[in-house]
């Protein structure tokens, strides 16, 4: 291998690394449905089901490298011998010895750890299977000296089994809860309470770790406390018990103590060349609890070879879903790698990987709708009852519940009871809804009933929808534009609640209100029901007096108090049309007015001094990614704005080297009027990283306005980053952000991938969702046919599998080419217009739902 972290070894996903053990802060995520791991290659990371539950000890990313608590196998070789299969001993000498490797797959890891001087190898494969909340651990020893060895090995796991909040509160009185079952293969954790001093809990959740040999055979000793397992003078770096093969202290207390699932396997001769496994199981369980359901599922090699390959299917089923052939097989390796990330956020919502160290689980707003772009790619059908759910966090003042649990109705209103108004929310439900209903042509979800959060309420989903756009088209600030409350989507806009506006998102409003007002045309009703009180939002006023605007909003906030939207009116469609496009006109035309500067970008926002942020301050340009985005995606910058935007990009927010674009210039101030990103060092988070939700979001952006050949340099730029292990060192996804070092950080959990994914399939090979029908309008650059004239993209549309072969002999790109021929399963398609191919919904549910179908398109 060369100087890269890792390099693809098959085109399913899975690579491999020689020096992944070097790397600070790298980790992995394995998980299912009930279960989220992380781990490291020295097998640092945690292991837990929710806030209230974690097995290992909760870690941030600083901790990875400096805990000593870690998933560790021993082995007491000799009786002169110590060797840590983890890497994780005190005996660096003898780590510097260790030839280590790294392969991993979709969601598999596997590190090899081999001494000479030892004379041992071991592979470790760790995964958590489909069905079972357990993180196995299969440790494989080989001799390879050319003596026998005799050893003694020791799994260690130590057990934290409490909430992550008792990490610094109560610590230790955490610990005096615990109680431990002994059990033949290992042992049970199961504390007397969850610790709570705002009331505590009984606790239900099982922490256990059980472990076998190869031939299923018990452990002979078992060590359940870390006292009992270190020693005094030991540690989990240096265990008493393996260091001077102490067997276990039957005398001692186990209650109430710090628990350890420390097993001692049967001491063993290995001849040269021979193997020899062992199987961890560590898990956490709630309710009733029988230890034998987990031993008889995975007591034999054969059964967890069964686990690991059915682990292995799902995640690479789901990593299919939207299957590209680029020409480029690195790129479809990792793209395999970013589609399943909407999934993963799924699971672990924001918090539950190292580097997402807040919040308590569940995600947020404005993360769960736009993941949900990416899950309605995959299978609307499945995600219709999600969205009807999610519209039952709106309140009746526009507003919504911040936080959303993973199950249906589990609404939070605020993170850490914060409670905060995100000026953006409104808009995101609306865009994804839009985008389902492209996908389906299901018009009728727009008058399923969702209740209203904290209110006994119901209203359609078209009332929420109007509620969140008109509310925030009313809530302005001196300037005419939406205030930004505090913040928007830059969650480092938070310290301009007063008198801040967000022209960006003001954009994003005057685009839902056009977007509705057409939705509305579309329904097929002459009337429709909506709450009473929303009339006040659809009285005419001069839309230029902020002072009426204002009053109409608080007059609606008393009234909607009072009569909880419950009595509903009819209303003509056609005038509500009318009504929601002249806001949206009134809006575009304000932004167009002022928002411009002369510096060749958007003004994006106003601060708590109600000056405007961007532009040139003191000989400083002051420019934010975000502000050039929403104008161009709302279709409020023209053609024009968009090419001066471009250059400006290219002149202030590029970094030449990297080719990255960052998300603001460096303001080189704090920026107390307008948010603590400021005071974040630049370059790093959402002060100027290179941060991909929001590039992706410019490449979605300009793509859709036709620049697409300057959308794909966007789009490469992200790629060329995350690919560049040796820089990026990250595994393959897609990361939230680059620091200025190119460095990725928080990996996996992040909104650009839905993004990307949205971006690549919708826009790059135009393969969308039009009422309903499948549209293919291709926006492919020259450069994509650089390694073959001939590339494809794989979806499910309709519940038919197609796969959609692009042709380009000639290697043309966009605005060169038009769609010369088109075959449905070598049936010539009539071709309507040059650029654009549609498809009839009613012509794909004829196709047979068993097999995948074929769609030529040659361009030329
Ligand atoms: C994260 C948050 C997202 C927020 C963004 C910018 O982005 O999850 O809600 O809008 O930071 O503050 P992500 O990691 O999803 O790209």
């Amino acid at each position: 291998m060369t100087d890269k972290l890792w390099c693809f070894t098959d085109n399913l996903g899975s690579f491999a690394s020689e020096n992944a053990d070097k790397i600070k802060g790298l980790y992995f995520p394995l998980a299912n449905e009930a279960l989220m791991s992380s781990i490291t290659p020295d097998l640092h990371g945690d292991i837990k089901t929710g806030q209230n539950s974690f097995l290992l000890q909760p870690v941030s990313r600083i901790d990875l490298e400096n805990l000593k608590s870690s998933r560790n196998f021993w082995f007491y070789i000799n009786k002169n011998k110590v060797w840590s299969a983890t890497g994780v001993s005190k005996d660096l000498k003898q780590i510097k010895d260790d030839k280590f490797s790294l392969e991993a797959g979709l969601l598999w890891q596997k590190i090899t750890r081999e001494n000479r001087k030892i004379g041992l190898k071991t592979e470790i494969l760790s995964f958590v299977p489909k069905d079972q909340p357990v993180e196995i651990m299969q440790v494989t020893v080989t001799n390879v000296s050319r003596k026998k060895i005799k050893f003694i090995p020791f799994a260690a796991i130590p057990i934290y089994a409490r909430s992550a909040d008792n990490l610094r509160d109560h610590r230790h009185v955490t610990s005096l809860l615990q109680r431990i079952t002994l059990n033949k293969f290992g042992l049970l954790v199961k504390p007397t309470l969850v610790f709570d001093e705002k009331g505590h809990r009984h606790n239900k959740a099982n922490y256990f770790v059980l472990g076998w040999e190869q031939n299923s055979k018990a452990p002979e000793y078992i060590y359940p406390t870390q006292e009992m397992f270190c020693g005094e003078a030991g540690d989990l770096e240096a265990p008493l018990s393996v260091l001077e093969n102490l067997k276990p202290d039957n005398r001692q207390r186990i209650q109430g103590k710090e628990a350890m699932g420390a097993l001692r396997f049967k001491e063993t001769t290995l001849n040269p060349k021979a193997r020899y496994s062992y199987t961890i199981i560590m898990g956490i369980s709630e309710g009733d609890f029988n230890p034998d359901t987990v031993i008889n599922k995975f007591n034999s090699p054969a059964k967890i070879n069964a686990a690991f390959e059915t682990c292995k299917k799902y995640w690479l089923n789901l990593s299919e879903k939207i299957k590209v052939k680029t020409g480029e097989p690195d790129f479809d390796n990792w793209f395999r790698w970013v589609s399943i990330q909407p999934t993963l956020r799924r699971i672990f919502g924001c918090s539950f990987l190292p580097d997402f160290d807040y919040g308590k689980g569940g995600r947020g707003w404005r993360d769960l709708w736009q993941d949900s772009l990416g899950l309605i790619l995959n299978n609307p059908k499945a995600v219709r009852s999600l969205l009807i759910n999610n519209f039952g966090g709106v309140r009746i003042d526009g507003t919504n519940a911040t936080i959303i649990g993973k199950n249906p109705g589990e609404f939070i209103p605020d993170r850490n009871n914060i409670s905060r108004v995100w000026m953006d929310h409104g808009v995101w439900p609306l865009l994804t809804l839009d985008l389902y209903l492209n996908e389906t042509g299901d018009l009728n979800i727009l008058f399923e009933m969702a209740g209203y959060f904290g209110s006994e309420s119901k209203g359609t989903l078209l009332e929420h929808l109007l509620l969140q756009n008109l509310v925030r088209f009313f809530t302005v600030g001196n300037h005419n534009y939406a205030r930004l409350l505090d913040a928007d989507w830059n969650d480092g806009l938070d310290m301009a609640g007063k008198r801040g506006e967000s022209i960006a998102f003001s954009c994003m409003y005057a685009h839902n209100l056009r977007l509705v007002s057409e939705l509305l045309l579309k329904i097929g009703r002459k009337e429709i029901k909506i709450a009473k009180e929303m009339g006040i939002l659809l009285r005419k006023v001069d839309y230029n007096k902020t002072e009426a605007k204002l009053s109409l909003l608080n007059e609606y906030f008393a009234k909607a108090k009072s009569g909880n939207l419950k009595q509903k009116i009819s209303i003509e469609v056609n005038k509500l049309a009318g009504d929601l496009k002249l806001k949206s006109d009134w809006l575009t035309q304000h932004i167009g007015k002022d928002a411009w500067l002369k510096e060749g970008f958007f003004n994006g926002y106003y601060d708590n001094q109600g000056l405007a942020a961007e532009g040139r301050k003191k000989g400083i340009i002051r420019m934010m990614l975000a502000s050039q985005t929403f104008p161009i995606m709302s279709g409020i910058a023209s053609a024009k704005q968009i090419k001066t935007i471009l250059q400006s990009v290219h002149k202030y927010l590029l970094d030449k080297k990297l080719k990255g674009i960052h998300l603001n210039t460096d303001f080189r101030q704090e920026q107390y009027n307008l948010g603590r990103a400021f005071s974040f060092i630049y370059g790093d988070k959402e002060n100027g990283a290179y941060f991909n939700h929001m590039i992706v979001m410019f490449a979605y952006a300009l793509y859709s306005r036709g620049f697409a050949k300057e959308a794909w340099q966007v789009i490469k730029s992200i790629y060329n980053m995350s690919i560049n292990s040796r820089v990026s060192k990250i595994y393959p996804c897609l990361p939230e952000y680059f620091n200025s070092e190119a460095r990725g950080m928080y990996s996996y959990l992040t909104g650009s991938a839905s993004w990307f994914v949205l971006t690549l399939l919708t826009r790059v090979f135009g393969i969308r969702g039009k009422e309903g029908d499948l549209l293919i309008e291709p926006k492919l650059s020259q450069e994509q046919f650089k390694n073959s004239p001939v590339i494809s993209i794989g979806r499910v549309f309709a519940d038919r599998r197609v796969r959609i072969i692009f042709s380009n002999p000639r290697r043309l790109g966009f605005g060169e080419y038009r769609i010369i021929k088109a075959r449905l399963n070598s049936n010539d398609l009539h071709l309507d217009y040059s650029t654009q191919l549609l498809i009839r919904r009613k012509d794909m549910l004829k196709l047979s739902f068993s097999k995948t179908h074929t769609l030529e398109i040659i361009l030329g």
